[in-house]
């Protein structure tokens, strides 16, 4: 599914760009990465306490802005990220543009869609966690009742494509959680498709979203929501240190 993108890309109204990125970079490309940063952002690399977070944060954050001068045309250092009321970046020099990041561990997404709002998430997947007690503190009743009826074999691969699902919509719409996890249902079971099942209180949202499971690697879970239908889309791999 993931492969290395042409020299040149053309990204289209109906076309959605899925970035995939390894975040193993080594010590010493980590200083050149970083000249291309903001203040903020090398700041924000200064405060973690491990090495390897510090360079997971900086191989993601200077990919992102290499991914999007793809399609600005302009060098990756002169990209000024700008946050909505509930911290969702976006670019004042393309409003056009939409963009969304996520990392966990080894790996980062990014999306990215001209005009349609995205949302992407990827997680470990940990089978060390107390799901049903996390499930029903932040599913709707229905995705814990599914949840809950699929076998304990099924139940993590359940839990995360809830999750991812769940956080790829709320991440799309750029609320936080201000928008409640209980005012939409996405679907969960294991080979069943990924939907936005029930949106409330407006049940016409539903249908107007786009899910999609996406397969990273081993041990990853992740997951797509945009806004549209009738969607092509193209899943890349970035090389983190070029
Ligand atoms: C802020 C939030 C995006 C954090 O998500 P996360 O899973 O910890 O982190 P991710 O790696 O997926 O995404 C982080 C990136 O999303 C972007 N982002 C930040 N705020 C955002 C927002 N409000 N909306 C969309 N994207 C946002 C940024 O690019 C950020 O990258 P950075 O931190 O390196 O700058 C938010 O969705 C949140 O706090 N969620 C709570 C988690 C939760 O309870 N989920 C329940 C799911 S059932």
């Amino acid at each position: 599914m993931w492969t290395y993108p042409p020299d040149h890309l053309d990204l289209t109204l109906h076309q959605v760009d899925v970035w995939r990125i390894l975040l193993d970079i080594l010590p010493d490309s980590v200083k050149l990465s970083e000249s291309t940063l903001s203040a903020e952002e090398t700041q924000r690399a200064s405060r973690f306490h491990f090495d390897s977070d510090k360079h997971r944060f900086i191989a993601s954050h200077t990919s992102l802005r290499n991914i999007l001068t793809r399609y600005l045309h302009c060098e990756p250092g002169q990209i000024t990220f700008q946050k909505n009321n509930y911290g969702k970046p976006f670019i004042l020099f393309d409003l056009n543009l939409e963009f969304n990041l996520s990392h966990s561990d080894d790996y980062a997404l990014i999306a990215v869609t001209r005009g349609c709002k995205v949302g992407i998430d990827v997680e470990r997947v940990r089978e060390d966690m107390a799901l049903e007690s996390i499930a029903s503190h932040n599913f709707s009743p229905g995705e814990v009742s599914e949840l809950m009826a699929l076998s304990p074999e099924q139940r993590i691969s359940g839990f995360f494509n809830c999750w991812t699902r769940k956080e790829a919509y709320i991440k799309a719409q750029g609320l936080g959680l201000s928008l409640s996890l209980d005012s939409f249902d996405v679907s969960l079971a294991p080979n069943e498709p990924a939907i936005l099942r029930a949106t409330r209180p407006d049940p016409n949202l539903a249908s107007r979203w786009t899910l999609v499971s996406l397969s990273v690697d081993s041990g990853y879970a992740g997951a797509l929501a945009v806004e549209g239908e009738g969607l092509e889309f193209r899943y890349w791999d970035w090389n983190a240190t070029q």
